[in-house]
């Protein structure tokens, strides 16, 4: 979502700042704009529809902007269209503010500011907060109070800076439900929504907490918690050079994190079990055996990694298991029972439905356990236990790595639970170790698969509907097949349990209309080969996604069989992730849509 680079004590500033933009471009955006202090302490801006590269552009026809302090923001609309004027940074008086969040009582504020005289020129909720602290620069000595006034008048959920010209070299930020840092370095401070964007000299990063101000200055950061008093907060490394990611040899970040997952994946596994042991070893102690029921909360495709593990938890543990979509999950009273824990997947540990609903589990009294990719994330600092996936930085709009190592801890997790609630004894939890730790290489074999992928990829660049349908943990993969297909292809897809075809959505099938099916030589075979027959009955093109000894039986019945390598129940979606990945990816080439900040989506989405 959006952005928010705020930076004081560097010459030059604004490269900082649109450098720094262009690291969160992954984050999804539909504008930018930048606002440096001059050496007069006079404020300029500069704003442009569209990307990081339009503003450049600008900034070049002007001849820069010189300053040693300023605040700059990548915009995902939310209160009016993506255009020029409803950029920020917003300008009123002195103050120039960037917003992320939304400011749920702007319309009241902005009716109290306009009958006291002030003009709005945009249609965001944004611009109130940057006329309530011009104002309350003139009602109070000290800037810091100012802008504390100003936080103390907002509802919603916000991370904020500001600069101004009675404040010269300072920064300000605020963070209320909303991903905010400050970082500091030699002479140097910083302000930003997420690490990725700071530059190298940033060696120290300071995590501020809901409800905190801070003012940052060169070199010092001046932070206060939601009661105005003075807090020490949470203090780690920056990320300096060796955090920064860049393609390699990739055409696309997307490309580039599907191939590193045979890596990332092993990573992740490694974490979870003693490989030579053949035992697990969590990173974290959970006790399954003290939980009745397992609650899955989580959103998009961190939700399809939940629906597969449910299938493993209840059949490796015996222990119920239930998944649900954060946004609806928090919203409907859910009923809780003693021995119930929750457990929140998130790759960014920054989504605002599963953090609430994290923060309502744990208000009822539940074990809360985050599973994320970010080590500081709030969701990370919230949860009870907090268990990692090591996937490294995710550009790519569209998750792939995060998700199959989710999929490995998730494995590890539903082995460990069998283990603990005498489910699976040595020899059984031996075996599903060497299943589950297969899966990198098998996945790394995958990879190949992609020379068969190109050519269907041209044609289903063609299409106007693809369907996806699998059966049992394959049904989630399904719906994340459609999903990534969707997501950057722009084409109309959908997931089904193969064995739902027929209570509906068959209805859909006419010559031609392609159906991905997830056929592994399992226990369903049969079954699935059924739904095969009746698709390829109504003129449907099936693509099948099958092992060998499936891909033998399917001979006669697919148009086309992507051979996935032979894998266990536990790797297999992690392999067959690897085809869907591919289909995807592909198609979206073939189509030239923006692979990697596909249009209306953000990476993490930290407003509901
Ligand atoms: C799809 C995708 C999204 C995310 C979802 C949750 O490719 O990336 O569906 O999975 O927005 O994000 P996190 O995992 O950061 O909570």
């Amino acid at each position: 979502m959006c952005g928010i680079v705020g930076v004081t004590g560097r010459a030059d500033a604004q490269s900082v700042l649109v450098e720094g933009l262009r690291r969160l471009e992954y984050r999804g955006y539909d504008s930018a704009g930048v606002c440096v202090a001059g050496p007069d302490g006079a404020l300029a801006t500069e704003r442009a529809a569209g990307k990081v590269a339009a503003l450049s552009d600008k900034l070049g026809a002007r001849g820069g902007l010189a300053g040693l302090s300023g605040i700059a923001h990548t915009r995902w609309a939310t209160h009016g269209a993506a255009e020029e004027r409803n950029a920020h940074p917003h300008r009123a008086g002195r103050v120039a503010l960037v917003h992320n969040g939304i400011i749920e009582n702007h319309g009241a504020l902005k009716a109290e500011l306009m009958a006291e005289g002030r003009v709005f020129v945009s249609d965001t909720d944004s611009e109130v907060v940057a006329h309530l602290f011009d104002a309350a620069l003139d009602q109070h000595a000290d800037p810091h109070d100012a802008w504390r006034a100003v936080i103390d008048r907002l509802k919603g959920a916000f991370a904020l800076a500001a600069v101004s010209e009675t404040a010269p070299g300072l920064v300000f930020g605020a963070r209320k439900a909303a991903p905010l840092l400050a970082a500091l370095g030699p002479g140097t401070g910083y302000i930003a929504s997420d690490a990725m964007a700071l530059p190298e000299d940033a060696a120290t990063l300071i995590y501020l907490e809901d409800g905190d101000t801070v003012v940052v200055g060169a070199g010092s950061a001046d932070v206060r918690d939601a009661q105005g008093r003075p807090a020490q907060r949470k203090q780690a490394a920056g990320p300096g050079v060796f955090g920064r990611v860049d393609k390699g040899p990739f055409r696309h970040f997307m490309e580039k994190e599907i191939h590193e997952q045979p890596e990332v994946v092993g990573r992740t596994i490694a974490a979870y079990v003693h490989l030579a042991d053949g035992a697990v070893n969590l990173p974290a102690k959970v006790d399954f055996a003290a939980m009745n029921r397992l609650l899955i909360v989580a959103c998009g495709t961190a939700a399809y990694a939940g629906m597969v593990a449910r299938y493993w938890f209840e059949s490796l543990a015996g222990l119920p298991t239930e998944v649900d979509i954060a946004s609806e999950f928090r919203y409907r009273d859910p009923a809780f029972s003693p021995g119930d824990a929750a457990l929140f997947i998130s790759q960014s540990g920054e989504t605002a439905d599963p953090l609430e609903a994290l923060r309502l589990c744990k208000a009822a009294g539940l074990v809360t356990i985050a599973l994320t990719n970010t080590a500081h994330s709030t969701m990370a600092r919230e949860a009870d236990i907090v268990l990692p996936t090591l996937a490294g930085p995710e550009i790519g709009v569209a998750s792939t790595k995060a998700f199959t190592c989710q999929l490995s801890a998730l494995a590890a997790l539903a082995i460990a639970a069998g283990a603990q609630r005498g489910r699976m004894d040595a020899q059984a939890v031996k075996g599903a170790i060497a299943d589950l730790s297969a899966a990198p290489r098998l996945m790394g074999e995958a990879l190949s698969l992609r020379q068969g992928v190109d050519a269907l990829a041209l044609d289903l660049a063609r299409s106007d509907i693809v369907l996806f349908l699998g059966r049992n943990s394959l049904f989630p993969l399904a719906l994340e097949g459609a999903l990534k297909l969707k997501e950057i292809s722009y084409i109309h897809a959908e997931g089904y349990p193969a064995g739902e075809l027929k209570h509906g959505p068959i209805a859909l099938i006419e010559e031609g209309v392609a159906v991905i099916v997830l056929a592994p030589m399992d226990a369903l075979f049969d079954k699935t080969r059924s739904s095969i027959e009746q698709v390829r009955a109504r003129g449907a093109r099936v693509i099948a996604v099958a092992d060998a000894a499936a891909a033998v039986a399917l001979e006669d019945q697919s148009a086309l069989t992507l051979v996935t390598p032979d894998a266990g129940r536990l790797a297999t979606p992690l392999v067959m992730a690897v085809a869907v990945q591919l289909i995807a990816y592909l198609t979206a080439v073939h189509k030239g849509t923006d692979v990697d900040q596909p249009r209306n989506l953000a990476k993490s989405v930290t407003v509901e």
